[in-house]
């Protein structure tokens, strides 16, 4: 009924809309402790954390992607390398694994078939297995070493929305953690980013106020067939998340790309008024930004429809974009938490038009419980 949805269309837009709530709430508990970050649930002593020296992250779908930011914040702030990898491709390829391998599985319902299959193959390996879910007492954490779980609530939208950036919140604790524990220079840190992630939820707000201009965006782009999304560093995962979401919700061809690989290959795909989102990483010291300029100049002078996700007083786009979408100023790897929202406004928009069922897209479920 309406008032479940809480007078939204569909359980994906309502969640779209809870991301503020699920990000503070998963943040809840987790304050520094006279600078110390707290994991309560963190089953794994110190001492074992310490003896880790490498990291595979394991998922499948939008968790993947959340695997992969994960992997750019791991590795920034810990220093330890971090593989990221489908679970149902894990089991198969025969990992090197021991006991300082930590195997970190993330699944918000806790119940995917693949994830739990290739969690077992690696604590008979020996390695430890941290759990990142949003269910209590599923599968998966009951048969993990350690759980953080997430608190986004249950989700009913089959594409994951606020589950995805809960699971964004987890894994930037787990690498502060992760950073503490180990003593790394960006120890020192730690409060800091902590405050800069309780900041998001108004940050997750602010993007949503613009909901109608990007819902009017989606509607001008019924009758497209194909959309390409790019993005670079942290905003790569982000590109192919918003990828993921067009096609399960629109059944359209979308396709994310790493914005450096154009070039390789992608761009011969680029035709007149080919829509391209690009997800443009925030003005650095590094050179991130402007190559990615270069990138949405060369699709843009081929013909492509650019819409561009900046941030705010990022004036160096504006020749190239079509269409702006503003993003508040947040450091690159926190970035993700806001760049992704409008990309699930547009695919649940853009779907809600072409007349698809936005909650229950055809052959998809939930959670797959088969592998
Ligand atoms: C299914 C869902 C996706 C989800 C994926 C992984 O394919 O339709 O939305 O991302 O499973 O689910 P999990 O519960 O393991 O995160």
């Amino acid at each position: 009924s309406a008032a479940e949805k809480d007078g939204h269309d569909w359980f994906m837009r309502k969640e779209i809309f809870e991301q503020p709530r699920a990000v503070a709430d998963s943040l809840l508990g987790r304050h520094t402790r006279g600078g110390q970050l707290q994991l309560d649930e963190m089953r794994l002593s110190d001492q074992e954390l310490r003896d880790i020296d490498k990291i595979i992250i394991i998922a499948a779908g939008t968790s993947f992607y959340a695997g992969m930011v994960a992997k750019y914040a791991i590795e920034h702030w810990c220093r330890v390398p971090v593989e990221v990898e489908l679970s149902s491709e894990f089991r198969y390829r025969d990992p090197i694994l021991d006991y300082s391998t930590l195997v970190v599985a993330i699944s918000q319902s806790g119940e995917t078939a693949d994830t739990l299959q290739a969690i077992r193959h690696a604590r008979l390996q020996r390695s430890k297995v941290l759990a990142i879910c949003n269910t209590n007492g599923s599968t998966i954490p009951r048969e993990s070493d350690a759980v953080i779980y997430t608190h986004a609530g249950p989700e009913i939208g089959v594409a994951s929305t606020k589950g995805f950036l809960t699971q964004l919140v987890a894994c930037y604790l787990l690498a502060l953690y992760l950073a503490q524990v180990k003593g790394t220079r960006y120890g020192d840190e730690i409060a800091l980013v902590m405050e800069q992630l309780e900041a998001m939820p108004a940050h997750i707000s602010s993007v949503l106020d613009a909901a109608p201009e990007i819902y009017d965006l989606a509607r001008e782009h019924v009758g497209t067939r194909s959309v390409l999304y790019l993005g670079r560093h942290a905003g790569y995962p982000v590109a192919l998340e918003g990828a993921l979401k067009l096609k399960e919700l629109a059944y359209l061809h979308a396709e994310g790309f790493a914005a450096g690989e154009l070039k390789h290959g992608p761009i011969a795909l680029v035709e007149e008024g080919l829509p391209v989102l690009c997800v443009v990483p925030p003005r650095g010291r590094d050179q991130l930004h402007d190559k990615m300029i270069s990138g949405i100049q060369e699709v843009r002078a081929r013909g492509a429809y650019t819409i561009c996700l900046a941030e705010e007083g990022d004036e160096a786009i504006t020749p190239y974009a079509d269409h702006v979408i503003r993003l508040p100023r947040v450091p690159v790897l926190l970035q993700p938490l806001v760049a992704v929202v409008p990309l699930q406004l547009f695919a649940c928009e853009l779907a809600t038009a072409m007349g698809h069922d936005v909650d229950q897209p055809r052959n998809l479920a939930k959670s797959v419980t088969v592998e």
